[in-house]
């Protein structure tokens, strides 16, 4: 290992040091509990495999396309993709409070033409639907985040690569010339963290995300009960490079950082130049902060209800949050968005795009590229459809006056 890069080394030494303290005094003897990274499962050499299969596939909505999946995939990789923290509470609440607001149409408006595209960090997307950062993309398909990337440059829309990802952010970065941005689990090792924002600047990518929503991990009953944890075997694309050790390099991969400040978020500004999007907002206060520290992006997210069960659904904490910013910034939310209509009440609500990820990852899981092609068609021709119907020509011009407000006089 080329160890003058790293400012702090976290090799099999610190996490040796740490379980010999452990061992010698319980940290909850002292009131203190344990708050670092070594309290998520670690992976497994257990073999694995994900869907073969490439080619379209039919939707008849993205919901349906998980009992498909389910039918395809080892029941520990479809249990990890689609289940959530806790009691899932969040994660069913996600969907569920798109259903409690409704669309409220303008009629005989003149519209015959929709325009779809955005355009945010100075990115044209084709669509304001973008692929969520998710790690492990392995766990669908065979093709891994390679297929991923492909389905997203086709569908001419933004690409969020995980830090976790199977395949090499240079890699995705290859197979998708289209726009694409970063996703940190920020390191404690603040060598590593250099290192992994250099690259992504390297290979293309225009914005880093560092997530501040799933620092420990929070239960995820399905998994426990699965005994599941992500096989090393699918690969570990972003893993320190030049360590020929490779419990060690996944030992430092494991240690996030979690006492996360905003001159964290400064540094990465500092070091690469990139905006920088804050992942796992979900209060107007920290909405604000990011706004107040100068940084870029406001990205709403509680993790697909994977990182803090009881925290309200992202439509529920965006109109305040989307009031905090008063549009200085881009807002992007993801969670629990299934349906071109989500699309269009999240934006309504104030988002200026939104990520899908569970459901592009059926997609993949079904037909690979093509399959998760499918998936954001099928969404966009639904937001293309809500659009023409409420009288609302392009994304611009999806505003809260579009939304249902029961008692409202006019
Ligand atoms: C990783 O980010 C996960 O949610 O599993």
């Amino acid at each position: 290992m080329d160890q003058s890069r790293r400012e702090l080394l976290v090799t099999g030494t610190l996490v040796a040091a740490a379980a010999a303290v452990s061992a010698a005094q319980p940290a909850h003897a002292q009131g203190q509990v344990m708050t670092s990274a070594a309290n998520r499962p670690p992976p497994t050499d257990a073999p694995y495999q994900g869907g073969t299969n490439v080619g379209k596939i039919d939707i008849v909505n993205t919901l349906e396309l998980a009992e498909e999946a389910r039918k395809i995939l080892p029941e520990g990789g479809f249990g990890y993709i689609s289940s959530g923290a806790g009691s899932e509470w969040t994660m069913r609440e996600n969907s569920a409070a798109f259903e409690r607001v409704q669309i409220e149409p303008q009629a005989a408006t003149g519209i015959s033409q929709i325009d779809l595209s955005v355009e945010i960090l100075g990115s044209r997307l084709s669509m304001p639907i973008m692929m969520a950062p998710c790690g492990s993309h392995g766990l669908a398909h065979i093709s891994k985040e390679i297929g991923t990337a492909q389905a997203v440059a086709a569908a001419g829309t933004l690409m969020v690569t995980s830090t976790q990802a199977n395949e090499s952010m240079e890699a995705i970065a290859a197979a998708n010339p289209g726009p694409k941005w970063f996703q940190l689990y920020f390191p404690s090792d603040r060598g590593y963290a250099r290192e992994l924002i250099l690259r992504a600047k390297a290979a293309g990518y225009t914005a880093i995300l560092p997530t501040v929503d799933n620092l420990v991990g929070f239960p995820r009953e399905t998994n426990i009960r699965n005994d599941f944890r992500v096989p090393v075997s699918l690969g570990k694309g972003n893993m320190p490079r030049g360590m020929t050790d490779t419990t060690a390099a996944l030992a430092i991969m494991r240690h996030r950082k979690v006492d996360l400040s905003w001159d964290d978020f400064a540094w990465i500004k500092e070091e690469t130049g990139l905006p920088v999007v804050v992942k796992g907002v979900m209060s107007p206060k920290t909405a604000l902060q990011v706004v107040q520290h100068g940084l870029d992006g406001v990205y709403v997210s509680n993790h697909g209800g994977r990182a803090f069960d009881g925290v309200p659904a992202t439509f529920t904490a965006l109109p305040r949050i989307a009031d905090a910013v008063e549009g200085r910034v881009p807002i992007i939310l993801d969670g629990g968005v299934r349906r071109g209509t989500d699309v269009f009440k999240a934006l309504a609500m104030g988002a200026n795009a939104v990520a899908i990820g569970r459901p592009a990852l059926y997609g993949l899981a079904l037909g690979g590229w093509e399959g998760a092609l499918s998936v954001f068609e099928h969404m966009r021709d639904i937001l293309a459809i809500s659009m023409t119907l409420s009288g609302t020509p392009n994304v611009r011009s999806i505003t809260r006056e579009y939304l249902y407000r029961a008692n409202a006089l006019t």
